[in-house]
């Protein structure tokens, strides 16, 4: 079936999935095959500590696909890495004909205008609605919207998922991108049903076999991690996370380590699935 949603027509990519950005391995280990079976993979240029080592990045993942994939660049304030840090790794990314520009955390505006005006789409990430309508006003293409039970980033008035879905859609005007807690078929054709033009899961992704953590971490801390234990709770939802790897709920539907392609497969099939059962017939299908 065909996947139509703004995010789809704006990046080329088939399905209206984005790997999130991973800090400290967010390489083109993870970027590439998620592209290559049909997401929209996302190499994380703080993973990097110099500009031609981004540069080595994204040459071994156009080696390993041919299908679109992004950059992320999150400015982290608290550790120094200011809105100047990032400033010859962008122009990398322009040299190599990236198309697609996700930013997340403090002051993106500088990065984010900047690619625009070498027609790159910007996406921002935020954790709240007034961080999204700032990066509307700022003219962002799109905004990632992360849920209180994501992780990653957190926010003190945060809202869930769910919520920031039900008003984004009907604040923005721009593509929004739900993201905090999906890890499944019914969560993914859930956001897309509120409206969100695409979702990005980051725990999802990390239980991946091609994801470059620990094997020990994905088997203990994502398939055997108990959705309901206190301690997870407090820090997903008590913001007791940060500066960690802490996964979020999205643990609840992580039951096997599968490859990427294994995984989209399955959130597309069954998401097709779902469909079927509610007496959808067409071979293509329209968010938009
Ligand atoms: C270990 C880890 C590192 C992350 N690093 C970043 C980052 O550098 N920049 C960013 O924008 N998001 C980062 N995130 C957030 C993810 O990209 C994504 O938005 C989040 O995981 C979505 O929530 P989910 O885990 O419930 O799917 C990170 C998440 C994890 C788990």
């Amino acid at each position: 079936m065909k996947w139509k949603t703004k995010f789809t027509e704006i990046t080329g990519c088939e399905f209206p999935i984005i790997q999130g950005a991973f800090a400290t391995f967010g390489t083109h280990k993870i970027a590439a095959p998620v592209s290559e079976a049909g997401g929209m993979g996302v190499i994380t240029a703080i993973a990097f500590r110099s500009p031609d080592k981004l540069r080595e990045d994204i040459q071994k993942c156009k080696k390993l696909t041919n299908k679109p994939f992004g950059v992320n660049f999150s400015i982290l304030r608290e550790r120094g890495f200011g809105e100047n840090f990032f400033d010859e790794m962008v122009d990398i990314i322009i040299e190599e004909d990236i198309r697609t520009v996700f930013t997340s955390a403090y002051k993106a505006m500088k990065i984010g205008q900047k690619v625009k005006s070498h027609g790159i789409n910007w996406f921002h990430k935020v954790a709240t609605m007034k961080h999204a309508l700032a990066a509307e006003r700022q003219g962002a293409d799109g905004v990632t919207i992360v849920g209180l039970e994501g992780t990653g980033y957190k926010n003190p008035v945060q809202n869930t998922t769910l919520i920031n879905m039900t008003n984004a859609v009907r604040q923005l005007k721009i593509p929004v991108i739900a993201a905090g807690g999906i890890g499944d078929a019914r969560g993914f054709l859930s956001a897309l049903t509120m409206g969100a033009q695409a979702v990005c899961m980051g725990t999802a992704f990390m239980a991946c076999k091609e994801c470059p953590i620990p094997d020990k971490f994905k088997q203990h801390k994502l398939v055997e991690q108990d959705a309901f234990d206190e301690d997870l709770h407090k820090k997903v939802f008590h913001l007791q996370l940060r500066d960690s790897a802490v996964p979020s709920m999205a643990v609840g539907v992580i039951d096997q380590i599968l490859t990427v392609k294994e995984f989209i497969n399955n959130i597309i099939n069954e998401a097709e699935l779902i469909l079927q059962k509610m007496g959808f017939k067409g071979d293509s299908i329209n968010f938009i």
